[in-house]
């Protein structure tokens, strides 16, 4: 074997082990997690806007435990509000490239992609609900109206543009 060979081999060992190697740090080694794997760049760009759908989930529930809910961490309204925002900011990216979309199957409706002024309604209607509601919390006086507008918009886009 040559020896430029040999040393590309064991480059590769060297990164192979660090990719499989535990986790480590002040409270010892950990298991490390498993990468996602995808098939293709359509199964990787559904499950990214999927994964982005679920942050946005999380932060509208915080919102509403606080909000509606009256847990007493009012503090955190912007925290939420304002992350909320960013997402529905850039929420075109996540369908930016059309998927495809099976018979029957749940997901993202061919209707995003073959009425593109419709979807872009619902996007801009989403992200202005979660705008007032970031600037109403930054004033300090969001409540659950505001959070109620902004799940408007949720819920009207799934309506038109989800299968389900
Ligand atoms: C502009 C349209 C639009 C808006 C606004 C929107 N969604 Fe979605 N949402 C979708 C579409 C389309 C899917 C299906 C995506 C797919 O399966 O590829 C989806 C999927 C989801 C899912 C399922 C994710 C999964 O794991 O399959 C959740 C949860 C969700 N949305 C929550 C929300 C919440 C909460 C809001 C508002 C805070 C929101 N969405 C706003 C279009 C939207």
């Amino acid at each position: 074997m040559k020896p430029t060979f040999l040393l590309a081999a064991s480059l590769a060992a060297t990164a192979a082990a660090a990719l499989a190697a535990p986790l480590d740090g002040a409270f010892g080694p950990i298991e490390r997690p498993a990468a996602p794997e995808f098939d293709d760049d359509a199964a990787a760009t559904t499950e990214l806007r999927r994964r982005t759908m679920q942050a946005a989930s999380g932060h509208f529930r915080a919102l509403d435990a606080i909000l509606r809910g009256d847990a007493p961490q009012k503090e955190q309204v912007t925290l939420h509000a304002e992350a909320l925002a960013a997402i529905a900011a850039d929420l075109d990216t996540v369908f930016a490239a059309e998927t495809p979309h099976a018979e029957g199957a749940l997901g993202a409706s061919p209707r995003i992609w073959d009425e593109p002024e419709s979807f872009e309604r619902h996007l801009d209607g989403f992200r202005d609900a979660t705008a007032d509601l970031a600037a109403a919390a930054a004033a300090g006086r969001s409540d659950g109206e505001d959070l109620l507008a902004a799940r408007y918009q949720c819920l009207a886009c799934h309506q038109e543009m989800r299968t389900r």
